[in-house]
């Protein structure tokens, strides 16, 4: 069941005042923030068995995705951010899929110009994975740890099995409809009202082939072997060539300043640093005081509407597409592009007239800090729930549907109910644009380790936070305020349900604004604070999931 979500409505707080940090303490304390509890007590104890904070998000990863199959695993991909305390350093680890080799422009276009489901269920839906490249790398580079030591506890979760809560079983009704024989013998069998383990002896097999192999048996040993005969045997284009040229890339975040925050953020191929500046910095032009009431909120959601946009048209695999990153991070483009903002009046977003559905929440984050001041924001994904539903036979891996975050035709929105063009096209290699957004926020007082999944609303949900932060608020009040949402199209605010009240909903629609209020919350936020001057570290885990955070010595 659902924790009680307490939607905290959020009024701007009279000018807070920055404290300066004397020097920023060592802290005595660690943190580890996950979806799942029992992912965040590996997490702790890896860091009580001498680990450091790299070493626990590569163990937290791979139980993630034995626990939380619906929302990452070995057949997906996602984005690492890490500090290290000794370099003083910021390092992006981008394990984001890449389209396969025999992909194309119009792998899911049907003959008579319609678009196939292929891209969201079944094996063709599948992009290359990148986790187990990027878990390795940051094991073999950043922990200290044997990487043994860090698969082990998701073996044993694996052969021993856990209980489902109602999220799982959720996702699970919504998604067992397009499951292989495989994927339903493993995640549908057990009756979920008897509330039965969920046991994956084939993961756990392959994870013990991992643990003594490392990611070369993934990409190149038996358990390449197994999925490319798998997804072929089933009508995908797979190659083990492939998986043999998959490439783990580090980049160097990207630096955005807003007021006195420093944000540090994931760059392509993930849209989420580039959109969360354009809006901040569009808010920067501060036409009006920014305080959470209807004006304020109109303000937000147009500084989201334009920023969108500009994902939709500009924004793919840097290394397939020319970005114009440093003219959309610019103060005056910002100032152009918010010029003809009206405060009595929404914009429309108006040349492509279809409006979709943004329908479900995918992917996972976590947070963890460890005593000598490493940390990491980690956001996971297979894409939709539960990914393609497709497990390959003799793996136990379930493969991800993230060929759907690239434009499949133009105007056609993914299941995100994003539109793309171009720039985001498929080409054999490519990496598809991402909404994942794991990120950290300074100012001189406060840190702060963060990510949610939540599709498109990544974005939106994350600019809140960073909003909330620079307003002085706690951890808690961050992760668990009232969340609502503009990306352009459909040309509506979405907003959980009873996240705005009736006059403020009156207002907006009196400005012109379409409403749509979910019958749900979305996104599941996870955030480590650590207070620079005192040492004081705290960690939320979002009211709205299942997850835990630990704070420990
Ligand atoms: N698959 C969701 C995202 O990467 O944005």
């Amino acid at each position: 069941m659902l924790k009680s979500i307490m939607l905290v409505f959020v009024l701007l707080l009279t000018s807070h005042a920055v404290v300066i940090a004397k020097s920023a303490q060592t802290q005595t304390q660690a943190a580890v923030v996950t979806a799942h509890p029992l992912a965040s007590q590996i997490g702790k104890e890896i860091i009580a068995a001498g680990g450091n904070a790299f070493d626990a998000a590569v163990a937290v990863s791979l139980a993630l995705a034995v626990v939380e199959p619906y929302g990452s695993g070995l057949g997906g991909g996602g984005f690492w951010m890490l500090h290290s305390a000794a370099e003083g350093e910021d390092i992006m680890v981008d394990g984001r899929e890449v389209a396969p080799l025999a992909a194309h422009p119009n792998l899911y276009r049907n003959n008579d110009g319609s678009i196939s489901k292929d891209s969201v269920n079944g094996p063709r839906a599948a992009g290359i994975p990148g986790m187990l490249a990027a878990l390795e790398l940051i094991s073999q580079r950043y922990g200290q740890l044997p990487w043994q030591q860090l698969v082990q506890p998701a073996v044993a979760l694996a052969e021993e099995g856990f209980i489902p809560h109602a999220r799982y079983q959720k996702y699970l009704a919504m998604r067992q409809a397009v499951f292989n024989a495989e994927a339903r013998r493993i995640f549908a069998a057990a009756p979920l009202q008897a509330k039965q383990k969920i046991k994956q002896q084939d993961l756990a097999a392959t994870l013990r082939r991992i643990a003594s192999l490392g990611a070369a048996d993934f990409y190149q040993g038996k358990t390449a072997k197994r999925m490319v005969a798998a997804v072929k045997a089933a009508g995908g284009i797979w190659q083990l060539d492939d998986l043999k040229q998959y490439k783990v890339l580090i980049r160097k975040p990207q630096l955005t300043k807003y007021k006195d925050l420093t944000l540090v953020l994931p760059v392509l191929p993930t849209s989420g640093g580039l959109v969360m500046s354009q809006i901040l910095a569009m808010l920067e032009t501060e036409i009006l005081p920014l305080k959470y009431d209807a004006e304020s909120i109109h303000l937000l959601v147009e500084a989201m509407r334009r920023a969108y946009r500009d994902r939709a048209v500009y924004m793919g695999d840097p290394a397939f597409t020319q970005v114009p990153v440093e003219k959309l991070l610019s103060a005056d483009y910002a100032k152009a592009k918010f010029a003809d903002f009206n405060p009595e009046q929404a914009s429309l977003s108006s040349d492509l007239e279809y409006a979709a559905e943004v329908k479900g929440e995918d992917t996972t984050h976590f947070s963890i800090l460890d005593q000598q001041g490493n940390y990491v924001a980690a956001t996971l994904s297979i894409n939709y729930p539960f990914g393609s539903g497709f497990v390959a036979q003799g793996t136990g891996i379930l493969l991800n549907d993230e060929m759907d975050d690239f434009a499949l035709a133009p105007k056609q929105a993914n299941v995100w109910g994003l539109v793309g063009g171009v720039a985001n096209e498929i080409q054999p290699g490519k990496r598809m644009l991402s909404s994942m957004t794991p990120l950290f926020i300074r100012d001189q007082e406060r840190l702060l380790i963060l990510g949610t999944p939540g599709g498109s609303r990544i974005i939106s949900m994350l600019t809140l936070a960073a909003l909330r932060f620079s307003q002085g608020l706690s951890v808690d009040e961050i992760v668990a305020g009232r969340r609502f949402h503009h990306q352009y199209l459909p040309d509506e605010i979405q907003f959980e349900l009873d996240a705005l009240s009736a006059e403020e909903q009156n207002k907006l629609t009196a400005k012109g604004h379409k409403l749509k209020q979910l019958n749900r919350s979305y996104g599941d936020m996870h955030a480590i604070e650590w207070q620079l001057s005192s040492g004081k570290i705290k960690a939320a885990a979002d009211p709205r999931g299942y997850g835990s955070a630990l704070v420990f010595d």
